[in-house]
């Protein structure tokens, strides 16, 4: 019987991690359109952190698990979105003390001179200390082909820090997945402190539409029936252009209908209903250079800048 009482406490523990974490996944399938394999990925870590973190809390065997992750994909497959639910669920589960994530690139850890890149980086680390390190095309710090590369100083105090200070900072190394390959295989050192590997696939045009509705919600905009089909089409096209940045192409497209909207609404010069301030129309979408240059020499519709996968 003392046997039961003893194990009793316990287990209402381990229903109030998983409920804390719970809310935060559900947040994620909810607010994420698609992303499934990601989404899974991270339900297994969630599990082995809340099951690791009761072992401790048992007295069993246990050592921290490694947490430095990648998150690969094409830019604007959501990988800075998951990076701070990821900041949220570590922080439920006591992994990290602040739910922060610090967003940095290539430029905010390297210096342009000698004597400038180690107190760069150190900088960085400790603003990211307790929370997350979101390091975006982390490749760009190793450049073989320059010799006295600062980049190199850089990815040699990372890697310390990476082990040394496993208990109160997690890295995330983002970019294109071959990219990151090449990087790891160059770098083996970084590859094999980097325990999760989650790849973002990219959307399908059924995803992006939905990725649409759900950002017009967000705002307050609805496509009217006839909207939506052409946004469909515009994505359709967009697709096939260059740059193309999924979810941030979208977000682009969105805010420039909204321009359309407000211009055609300012035109009128009458009362207008709340309906007419919500309702985005097919020829707010229409009016897109997309439609009018078939050559795709236009760039109004570029949305992105080349190589940019912040
Ligand atoms: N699965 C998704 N569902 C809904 N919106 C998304 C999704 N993935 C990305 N977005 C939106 O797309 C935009 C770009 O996402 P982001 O996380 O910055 O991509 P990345 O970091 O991979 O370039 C953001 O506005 C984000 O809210
Ligand atoms: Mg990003």
């Amino acid at each position: 019987m003392a046997q039961t009482t003893e194990t009793l406490p316990e287990k209402v523990k381990a229903l109030d991690d998983a409920d804390a974490v719970e809310a935060v996944l559900s947040e994620l399938d909810e607010e994420l359109v698609g992303l499934d394999p990601v989404k899974e990925r991270i339900r297994e870590m969630a599990a082995l952190l809340v099951i690791d973190k009761l072992r401790r809390e048992a007295g069993l065997e246990s050592s921290r698990p490694s947490l430095h992750m990648t998150f690969t994909g094409n830019p604007g497959t959501g990988k800075t979105t998951v990076a701070l639910k990821m900041a949220e669920i570590l922080h439920r589960l006591g992994y990290i003390p602040k739910p922060k994530v610090v967003s940095v690139t290539r430029d905010d850890l390297v210096g342009q001179y000698v004597g400038h890149t180690a107190p760069k980086t150190r900088d960085v680390l400790k603003r990211a200390k307790g929370g997350v390190l979101f390091i975006d095309e982390a490749y760009y710090l190793y450049r073989p082909e320059n010799e006295r590369d600062y980049g190199q100083e850089s990815i040699e105090i990372l890697l310390q820090v990476m082990e040394t200070e496993r208990d109160d900072l997690v890295v995330v190394l983002a970019g294109y997945k071959d990219r990151m390959d090449t990087f790891f295989r160059s770098n083996p050192g970084m590859g094999s402190r980097v325990a999760h590997h989650l790849h973002f696939p990219d959307f399908t045009v059924d995803e992006l539409v939905q990725i649409a509705d759900l950002m017009m919600g967000q705002q307050q905009y609805e496509f009217e029936d006839e909207a939506r089909d052409a946004f469909r089409e515009y994505i359709e096209r967009r697709v096939e252009r260059p740059r193309f940045a999924y979810g941030r192409s979208i977000r682009n497209a969105i805010d420039r209908s909204r321009m359309r909207q407000a211009g055609r609404l300012y035109e009128r010069r009458d009362e207008l209903t709340r309906e007419d301030l919500v309702t985005i129309k097919a020829e707010d979408i229409r009016g897109s250079s997309l439609f009018s240059d078939e050559d795709g020499e236009s760039s109004a519709d570029d949305d992105t800048a080349p190589g940019n996968q912040s």
